[in-house]
């Protein structure tokens, strides 16, 4: 059995800690595939695969970029445009730039400073950071790490209801400002690279959020009974935040979802990890959208590797995009400063894009501005 990492070694990023300044990578950080080309050298391979890897054939998580660019810009001219402003407000929380942080677990594993680093670098970026359920760092050490910048908090379901519960009143109490309920886990995807690894989750790595060990399965034995719609409105009760439902591929779904009183719904295919073959999050956004409307706040993640992604998200009705396996490269090999070059790094080209299209706001963004490749 490989296990990653024991109680007395370090934990599973560290062995490759001495390397890491002479690593770090120069801004802009844009060579995304350099990033991940790198981390693979310097992380365990049962941790890289883990980070690296989907769900069966790995069928979704490889069409996820190629579905972005099945779509095409429209550029507008002459509309006397030169910069673009980026600053937004999701569920009414200022953000300077729509690219957030999507939950990912077990930071440390991959730099040791783990969501310390990531949390430092949203705020420095002034972007959204989303907390794992399974992160190394406790909800409140997150906060305490750059208190006051904006951030969401993703819930999975505990075998233990009472510490789920728990979880939910302590995001809440810890001024995150919403519950993100991810829906997509009825079972963890069969991933095969994991299971050829028997990767261990748990071996020397801390997971601050959960309940002590004993009381509470890995990561793979999470969530063997689903929540249903009736959660979303319990949660936000619990809670007192907005309730955001992540892991909807169905317009239907989403129209479910927000009639229970989900505040936003994000579109996601987990990085390919669960269903594969799935639907890519950039076939399912135009459905989600044209079933809910306005009515709330969509966001979209998946295979998003450049600003005309984000754009084309962006235009096809999402709110605000999330990036999860660039975080993971960039803390890898440059820590808190990595973190922030990849988000910086994309979105000054998204604003490099808006421009082009003659867009100078997230305001002015009709779905005109993409339309199918030919
Ligand atoms: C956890 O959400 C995972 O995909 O491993």
């Amino acid at each position: 059995m490989a296990t990653i990492g024991s109680a007395d070694s370090p934990v599973p990023g560290q062995p490759r800690q001495e390397a890491a300044e002479e690593l770090e990578p120069e801004p802009p950080y844009l060579d995304l595939e350099a990033l991940e080309d790198r981390s693979r050298e310097l992380l365990p391979a049962p941790v890289y695969d883990y980070y690296a890897g989907g769900a069966e054939t790995e069928t979704t998580m490889r069409e996820a970029t190629a579905a972005w660019r099945s779509w095409r810009l429209r550029p507008r001219v002459l509309r006397g445009i030169t910069t673009a402003q980026l600053g937004t407000e999701l569920l009414g929380t200022p953000v300077r730039t729509p690219i957030g942080i999507a939950p990912w677990a077990y930071q440390a594993m991959a730099h040791p400073e783990g969501e310390l680093a990531t949390a430092r670098a949203a705020a420095a970026t002034g972007a959204l950071m989303t907390v794992s359920t399974s992160a190394n760092n406790s909800l409140e050490e997150v906060d305490a790490a750059a208190p006051g910048s904006p951030r969401w908090f993703q819930l999975y379901r505990l075998h233990s209801e009472r510490h789920t519960d728990d979880l939910a009143r302590r995001a809440g109490d810890a001024g995150y400002r919403a519950l993100v309920l991810t829906v997509d886990v009825p079972l963890l995807g069969r991933r095969r690279r994991d299971m050829g690894n028997d990767f261990v989750h748990r071996a020397g790595v801390r997971m601050a959020n959960r309940p002590p060990e004993g009381e509470e399965p890995t990561l793979d034995g999470l969530a063997t009974a689903t929540w249903t719609f009736d959660e979303i409105a319990r949660f936000g009760e619990l809670s007192g935040l907005p309730v955001v439902v992540k892991g909807v591929l169905r317009g239907d779904d989403a129209v479910r979802c927000v009639q229970a009183g989900a505040a936003a719904v994000w579109v996601t295919t987990h990085g390919g990890r669960q269903a594969d073959p799935s639907i890519s999050s950039a076939h399912a956004l135009p459905e989600v959208v044209d079933a809910v409307g306005d009515d709330v706040e969509i966001y979209a993640d998946g295979g998003v590797r450049s600003g005309s992604d984000v754009l084309t998200a962006l235009a096809l009705g999402a709110s605000a995009v999330f990036l999860g396996r660039p975080i993971v490269w960039g803390l890898t090999t440059g820590g808190e400063r990595g973190v922030a070059g990849v988000i910086d790094g994309l979105t000054a080209e998204l604003a490099h894009a808006m421009v082009l299209c003659g867009l100078p706001d997230l305001r002015s963004l009709p779905r005109d501005t993409v339309t199918p490749a030919r």
